[in-house]
């Protein structure tokens, strides 16, 4: 069954075809008053969630799924964010209760130990680890802020991808990080370079999930819709997406496709919809993830309402309504 939403009148909603194949080209029409516009099952209305994303702060949220929850963050297009969302749901998580291992794959290009202000603390890397040259315990870099966060980096800096690492590899880590004495992590996120070769098969083998980040353009969004394909071609069932660096002022002026454009044309769950936000530049500048920012920041909420999400594998629905002319805070979190 099919939930349903009513819209204002003429309320005008903007559309894309569901897959990339069709056409690039969107259209939008206008819908007159009280049409029922047909909501994905699993879907919420915007009230629900944007109660829920109210009344969440004063609990713990559920953990769904097996232990340890393995997720790639992934987007095929470069740049588009995986990093930012690698550190801030993974410090977010952290400051939840959950354990996390971080594992930057990004061979040669690593920069989450930049991000998360830990560079000057990785000592050892898997390939030492692999190599019999040091233990896994101390190539784990814990951090000082969140002591329930490890960071995991594949190979130095400017290194390249050794002969004979792969997808095992990564499998072979992922089972050592369960069987330690400490207790299996709650979570482990990895980090997957840009692109679909070697670096993103790698990085894809060990997990069951997946987080397909993308920004809302059009080069980026094809690359998702690709990405997808190949996740699923390898198995992993559950994806989700977190739609990067939106803003409300160009989506207002038919600038920029709305997140609602977007869900209809990748068809995947929504984590999460990050604004914008210059604070994102500064706080990586600053190795301080921007969801330890206070007080807090409308990314780092959001970035902190994802990884609610993902802990509960719960998804938000995007509805774009373009006649209210002010959705105030929350239209991140609920619209
Ligand atoms: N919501 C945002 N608002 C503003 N800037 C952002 C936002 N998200 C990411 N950025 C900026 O975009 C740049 C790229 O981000 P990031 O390194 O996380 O992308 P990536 O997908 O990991 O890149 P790569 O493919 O090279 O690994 C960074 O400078 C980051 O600060
Ligand atoms: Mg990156």
């Amino acid at each position: 069954m099919h939930s349903l939403q009513l819209l204002p009148k003429n309320a005008k909603v903007s559309c894309f075809p569901t897959t990339l194949h069709s056409s690039n080209a969107f259209y939008s029409k206008t819908l007159s008053r009280r049409t029922l516009l047909p909501l994905k099952p699993k879907a919420k209305p915007y009230t629900t969630t944007l109660i829920e994303a109210v009344l969440q702060w004063n609990r713990k949220p559920q953990l769904a799924g097996e232990t340890p929850r393995v997720a790639v963050i992934t987007s095929g297009k470069g740049g588009v964010g995986k990093t930012t969302s690698t550190a801030n749901i993974g410090l977010s998580l952290a400051r939840l209760g959950f354990s996390v291992v971080a594992i930057d794959a990004d061979v040669g290009l690593r920069n989450l130990d930049l991000l998360l202000g830990l560079e000057n603390r990785v000592n050892y890397t898997v390939v030492e680890v692999l190599n019999g040259d040091c233990r896994l315990d101390q190539a784990l870099v814990r951090d000082k802020r969140w002591s329930h966060f490890e960071l995991l980096c594949i190979s130095k800096p400017r290194s390249k991808l050794p002969i004979g690492f792969g997808g095992k590899a990564l499998v072979w880590l992922v089972d050592a990080l369960k069987a330690r004495q400490e207790g299996c992590p709650d979570f482990i996120l990895i980090d997957c370079p840009a692109g679909i070769d070697a670096g993103f098969i790698t990085a894809i083998t060990p997990a069951n999930e997946a987080v397909l980040i993308t920004t809302p353009d059009i080069t980026a969004l094809r690359d998702a819709d690709r990405v997808t394909g190949l996740l699923e071609c390898d198995g992993i069932r559950d994806i989700k997406m977190i739609v990067n660096r939106v803003r409300t002022d160009m989506i207002k002026g038919e600038d920029m496709m709305s997140v609602l454009d977007v869900q209809e044309m990748l068809g995947l769950p929504l984590l999460g919809v990050i604004p914008e936000d210059a604070e994102v530049i500064r706080s990586t500048n600053r190795g301080h993830p921007l969801v330890l920012n206070k007080p807090p920041t409308l990314a780092g909420l959001a970035f902190e309402q994802a990884a609610w999400r993902l802990v509960e594998q719960d998804s938000m629905q995007a509805v774009v309504v373009e006649e209210e002319p002010k959705r105030g805070f929350f239209s991140f979190f609920g619209g």
